[in-house]
């Protein structure tokens, strides 16, 4: 039993430092986690304000699952550092308890999959501008031209925002997650203050603008006229909430299909296969999901002890698991690396789980079933561009950028997508 050993005793035992940013190919960072998962489990990383880190499925998803039951969401960041500098975290992935609740509950509606559904032929209808801006070219820069936008039109349309701002917004939204690519930190640190400043005041002349205006049924409306804790949200609230649905939705959603797109100008025999039935595409986006899983969620302990991984951590303690690690465990994926669409697996936890798990899960699937699903139709034929390299990146979403494809031109079908 480990419990005898003080907190400086497991940290000192349990050593391993971590860097949440390691500037490594996703899969050299992978194949570190998986040495770790054999040898220590879970380990203790000194970085920023220090944290534990996790690496099996079974102990990341029962961590999840102890939402506001030993664990809370704030600060959900790997150095236990609140990115807003509040008191309170950012709406609502980082609220707990009865409040994130509330928050659900006006969220929930809005994204179920008969909601959802009724998107589908405007989305669709999106995707196809979207490749017609590059289908005559034979050549796209993918993020930039689609794996971007995409996600950026389906968030405005579930948000109810003009559709005309959609390439102000991306170009925002793409500094504030991405800095300036090629450049210097300090050019990275002001071009992120100038469009934080810029999406700010956009927001709040919209939610001004919509207080005003009649109620619409969509997310928009429902939290202005939301109550949470019997109050209405503040402009500032709202805009925290506004944002995160933002950077949540594309930055997602973006990194799935560009890491997929990047494996499947790789593997032009998986591209068939997805499409070989016409069951085939659902099982094979699960697939991708699990292998491509963005997102790392972090939970702070706020019961006097709680039991992770075999060892007891106290109040305070953080644990940090990026879900892709959870899906590569190979105690439920043999040869866990391998993109296998034929998998009897149990389910993936790239949405998470428990209380926080992901709002938009159905709207994401429809996404990538429309995204897939239009690129095989305009693009049946595609590979990468010989001599660009695409440039992964960990971070506050695993990702990969610079993914530049060629193919065979194809003819426009509508008016593109107003660039
Ligand atoms: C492939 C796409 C996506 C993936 C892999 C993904 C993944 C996740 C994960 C893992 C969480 C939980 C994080 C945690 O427990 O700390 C989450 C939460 C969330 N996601 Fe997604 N997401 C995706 C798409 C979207 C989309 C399209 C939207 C909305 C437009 C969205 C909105 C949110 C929101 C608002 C939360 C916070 C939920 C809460 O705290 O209760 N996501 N997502």
């Amino acid at each position: 039993m480990t419990t005898e050993l003080t907190l400086d005793d497991l940290r000192r035992q349990y050593r391993r430092d971590y860097d949440p940013y390691n500037p490594v190919p996703i899969a050299e960072h992978l194949a570190e986690m998986a040495d770790r998962r054999e040898k220590l489990p879970i380990s203790y990383s000194t970085r920023g304000n220090g944290c534990w880190v996790l690496t099996r499925y079974d102990d990341i998803s029962s961590v999840l699952r102890r939402s506001n039951r030993g664990f809370i969401s704030f600060p959900n960041d790997p150095d236990g550092i609140n990115t807003q500098g509040s008191e309170e975290g950012m709406v609502p992935i980082e609220i707990d308890g009865p409040r994130h609740k509330q928050f659900r509950a006006l969220l929930d509606p809005h994204f179920a999959p008969k909601k959802v559904a009724l998107l589908e032929d405007g989305l669709r209808d999106w995707a196809n501008r979207l490749i017609d801006d590059w289908i005559e070219d034979g050549t796209c820069d993918f993020v930039d031209g689609f794996a971007l936008p995409f996600p950026g039109v389906t968030v405005l349309t579930i948000m109810g925002w003009p559709l005309d701002d959609l390439h102000t917004m991306n170009a925002w939204v793409s500094t504030l997650l991405h800095g300036v690519v090629g450049g210097t930190q300090d050019e990275t640190n002001a071009a992120r203050g100038k469009a934080h400043g810029e999406i700010r005041q956009y927001m709040l002349d919209l939610i001004a603008a919509r207080r005003s205006a009649p109620h619409r049924d969509d997310v928009t409306s429902a939290a202005l006229d939301a109550e949470i804790d019997d109050k209405k949200l503040t402009d500032l609230e709202l805009f925290d909430m506004f944002l995160l649905m933002m950077l949540a939705g594309l930055d997602t959603v973006q990194s799935v299909l560009a890491q997929s797109m990047v494996y499947l100008a790789q593997h032009p025999e998986q591209w068939d296969a997805m499409f070989a039935t016409p069951d085939s595409l659902e099982p094979a986006i699960e697939e991708l999901l699990r292998w491509a899983a963005p997102a790392v969620p972090t939970r702070t302990v706020v019961h006097d002890s709680v039991d992770v991984a075999g060892i007891t951590l106290t109040k305070g303690e953080r644990v940090h698991f990026p879900l892709a690690v959870a899906n590569r465990d190979p105690q439920y994926y043999p040869q866990p690396d391998e993109v296998n669409f034929d998998r009897e697996a149990k389910p993936h936890l790239a949405f998470g789980l428990g209380p926080h798990r992901c709002v938009g899960l159905h709207l994401a699937r429809l996404e990538l079933k429309i995204a897939f699903t239009e690129l095989r139709r305009r693009m049946p034929k595609f590979e990468l561009v010989s001599g660009v390299e695409p440039h992964e990146h960990l971070g506050l979403a695993w990702g990969v950028e610079n993914v530049h494809l060629t193919f065979p031109a194809g003819t426009r079908e509508t008016e593109g997508s107003g660039r």
